[in-house]
């Protein structure tokens, strides 16, 4: 095995047992593995994976293997890999690009590596691999059977293409499964965001002004984790429906042009760009930290924080502290890159566990109906998602009631009212 670029192999030993702790809480991950492992579902399909390379990662591939999957793995994101766990798939045999803090020019050669495996399947986690293979390598296309992609942002973008007539094969939004977004982005990134915050500053969260930039999933659950911690929390939204939502749930609302002058640490979780401004940062308090969590770092205007600053120093591992030309200080954390995966570990394995069996199980799906879907992006089918919750509640050893013959035929009629 040669087509593996990774930081140290020496790391192998570290990476196992870190693997092995993760998949203690991905029990319905280690179903699936058994089964495939039984039958083998994707002999011989070349699949070609570009996620966050963590420890709950290396358990979906190494349930991709047992299936019979012939798998190549590159990094989503340049901060979000661990080096250890790349050390430790390549040692199960596994190729796997990707090295923490590598540069772009890297990142998108790693991407290209991956495609060179001319893949069967593919998988993404913001539609990198999806876009280079659709403008580098289209030729590569008519090989595809179809596609899974995992965050909110790569659904978006290939939502995009799919409408521009662009997207060349079936697609299925992974992201969009209850058993995903409504755990893994809300209390996932909720969890791991400050935990890579906690990690990178060691600041106290209690009696701290958090702006929390985005009421979406990831934003529910950052804002109810701050909060929880005894943060005080304020939300900006351009959506009023999830504006009044934020308002509800008892946090403070208000346009960023006002809340940038109050808050003390800043998170922006929308998917969007330049979300915290160089107006935002111009009125920020000395001091003032920022961090994001949303995919790609574009929700801070960086290059226009550099502008800004008359001088720039790292501080602490992730921590930049910018000095602007009035003296006040702007500390920008993870270089402005998903900070959870950046500072901290990403998502908790046990979230992970639903969504990487969804992703095991429509790859599973997009063999069976190979042929049989047209170029879209599709969601979850229904089975599959009420399948992981079954089999996740089942894990945590919940019981829930059934509907009686009674309440189903109830609930399939009208003419019964007061
Ligand atoms: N860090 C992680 O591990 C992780 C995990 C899951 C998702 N994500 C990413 O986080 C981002 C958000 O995902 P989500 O599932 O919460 O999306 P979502 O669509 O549920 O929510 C995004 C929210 O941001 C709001 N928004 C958009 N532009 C805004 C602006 N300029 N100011 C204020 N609010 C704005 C939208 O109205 C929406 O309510 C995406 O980029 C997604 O890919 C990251």
């Amino acid at each position: 095995m040669n087509n593996y670029d990774i930081k140290d192999p020496t790391l192998a030993e570290e990476g196992k047992l870190r693997i092995d702790w993760a998949g203690r809480e991905m029990p319905v991950i280690k179903l699936i593995k058994q089964r495939f492992a039984k039958e083998k579902p994707l002999k011989g399909v070349r699949i070609s994976a570009c996620l966050h390379v963590t420890t709950e990662t290396a358990n979906l591939a190494l349930a991709l293997k047992e299936g019979g999957a012939d798998l190549v793995l590159c990094a989503s994101n340049p901060l979000s890999t661990q080096d250890d766990v790349t050390a430790a798939l390549v040692d199960y045999g596994i190729p796997v690009n990707a090295i923490k803090g590598e540069d772009n020019k890297t990142y998108y050669q790693h991407i290209i590596t991956a495609l060179e495996h001319k893949p069967q399947l593919t998988m993404d986690d913001g539609a990198d691999l999806v876009s280079t293979l659709h403008k580098e390598y289209v030729e590569l296309c008519h090989n595809v059977i179809g596609g899974t992609e995992e965050t909110t942002t790569g659904v978006i973008r290939l939502r995009n293409m799919a409408r521009k007539g662009k997207l060349s094969y079936p697609i299925i939004a992974v992201n969009d499964a209850q058993t995903k977004y409504l755990f893994d982005n809300r209390y996932g990134t909720g969890q791991s965001t400050i935990d890579g915050i906690t990690r990178a500053t060691n600041i106290l969260w209690a009696g701290r002004k958090v702006v929390v930039c985005g009421y979406g999933w990831c934003g529910k659950g950052i804002a109810k984790r701050a909060q929880g911690l005894g943060a005080q929390a304020i939300i900006t939204e351009v959506n009023p429906i999830s504006a009044l939502e934020a308002a509800m749930d008892g946090y403070r609302v208000m346009p960023l042009s006002d809340a940038c002058r109050i808050g003390e640490v800043f998170i922006t979780a929308t998917g969007d760009a330049s979300v915290i401004d160089k107006a935002h940062m111009l009125q920020m308090k000395d001091g003032a930290i920022i961090a994001n969590s949303g995919h790609f770092n574009v929700e801070i205007n960086i290059p226009a924080l550099e502008s800004l600053a008359k001088s720039k120093r790292r501080v602490r591992p992730f921590v930049d502290e910018y000095t602007l030309s009035d003296g006040r200080h702007i500390y920008l954390l993870g270089e402005g890159r998903l900070i959870n995966l950046a500072a901290a570990e990403g998502h908790p394995a046990s979230v992970m566990d639903m969504s990487f069996t969804n992703q095991a199980l429509c790859v599973e799906y997009l063999v069976k109906m190979k042929g049989k879907l047209k170029p879209d992006v599709y969601p979850v089918p229904e089975e599959i998602d009420k399948e992981v919750g079954r089999l996740k509640l089942a894990s945590m050893n919940i019981t829930i009631d059934s509907l009686t013959e009674e309440q189903k035929e109830y609930l399939q009629s009208w003419e019964s009212g007061t």
